[in-house]
């Protein structure tokens, strides 16, 4: 049962101690069952209260209740008491906060062995990841990195290119136009480039043979999106013009650079293709990942490569001299062979993924295993 003061009848000095002791042991049981915050600032309220508190409670019932002759006495036992309770009260305090300074509340209190707060450390994009990986190839056949700008003039993308006004080529890279430029002149009409190819003329402009760039950037196109398109892709470009530059030169980079992403079993093959800025042009064609270039996997025909046994990654060829009548190099004296690449594709490849648009969608349990 919880202590209570009583009143005292008999003020005798062995009486007062009985009492004084009573009151002392329940003081002790009650600190020592104070375990959190809350329970101290009701034990402080019940011993230290000015209305009703244990202390109050034994001055009005023992102090000033006593007769005259003993008040001297048990004044300096209730003195006293007064200071033990209220060291016990403090002292219980003290061990709430764990020893430490005593200004502070077990609440502001820093536990140093918590855990600390993990924030998640972020990674590099699996698309752009795989963009430096090609990048860094090609630098370590002595190329840099050229860039331009996303929002080109019609000029760099298709004119420049051996793309005339109108040419069906054109189609083949369903562009986005800046609307309301009707009033310009058809070459400085500004559009969303649909390639990285624009860099490789920004680049001859201001800079004479010989020339090795490679360009990464974003690029855009009209394309609806599904799960081998994108409206919004990347793509590698490369451009590497000097004297003497051969069909061999290209074919023996490229293969190297095959090799050194995919791995040294894979083979390529180069297709006869047409791009207008380069004369001839080539799809190259590496041997399929999947199935070893086999064309059949699991006892059955190959899905990745349609059961041919290569896939199809990237366009190609010898520069077209047209092009350099655009930027005044003359295709007398130099040659030079061009490449572009997908970068979303290779990374499919690469990776295994399934459908494009995992790229895109910013979900954290994909990305996250890119880490
Ligand atoms: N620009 C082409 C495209 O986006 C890719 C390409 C093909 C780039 C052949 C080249 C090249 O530089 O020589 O489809």
């Amino acid at each position: 049962m919880a202590y209570t003061v009583s009143k005292l009848t008999d003020y005798s000095a062995a009486a007062l101690e009985r009492a004084v002791a009573k009151l002392l042991a329940a003081l002790e049981s009650e600190a020592g069952a104070v375990s959190n915050e809350a329970d101290w600032k009701v034990f402080r309220d019940r011993w230290l209260a000015r209305k009703n508190g244990v202390l109050t409670l034994v001055n009005d019932l023992w102090l000033k209740a006593a007769p005259k002759d003993a008040k001297r006495d048990v004044g300096q036992r209730v003195n006293q008491l007064k200071s033990q309770v209220e060291e016990t009260v403090e002292a219980t305090r003290q061990r709430m906060l764990g020893g430490t300074s005593a200004s502070k509340l077990t609440s502001e209190r820093i536990d140093i062995t918590l855990p600390g707060i993990r924030r998640p450390l972020g990674a590099e994009h699996p698309v752009i990841k795989t963009m430096n990986e090609i990048v860094s190839v090609f630098r370590n056949l002595g190329y840099s990195v050229e860039e331009g700008p996303e929002i080109e003039t019609d000029y760099y993308n298709f004119e420049a290119l051996n793309f005339p006004p109108n040419h069906p080529a054109r189609d083949t890279q369903d562009t986005i136009f800046i609307a309301g430029q009707e009033s310009k002149p058809l070459r400085d009409r500004l559009l969303l480039r649909t390639h990285t190819s624009p860099v490789q003329i920004r680049t001859m402009e201001k800079q004479r043979p010989p020339v090795r760039v490679v360009c990464p950037g974003k690029v855009h196109r009209n394309d609806a999106p599904d799960a081998t398109h994108s409206p919004i892709f990347h793509q590698v470009e490369g451009l590497a013009v000097d004297t003497n530059i051969t069909f061999c030169d290209l074919k023996g980079t490229l293969d190297h650079a095959m090799k050194a992403l995919f791995g040294s079993s894979v083979k390529t093959r180069f297709y006869p293709s047409f791009f207008p800025f380069t004369e001839p042009s080539a799809d190259v064609q590496i041997s399929c990942i999947f199935c070893g270039g086999k064309g059949t996997r699991d006892g059955g025909p190959c899905r990745n490569c349609k059961a041919s046994g290569w896939i199809e990654l990237l366009g190609c060829g010898m520069v077209d001299p047209n092009v350099y009548g655009f930027v005044d190099y003359d295709s007398r004296k130099i040659s030079g062979f061009a490449f572009g690449m997908g970068v979303e594709r290779i990374a499919i490849l690469k990776y295994g993924v399934d459908d494009i648009q995992l790229f895109f969608n910013g979900d954290v349990r994909f990305l996250e295993q890119f880490g």
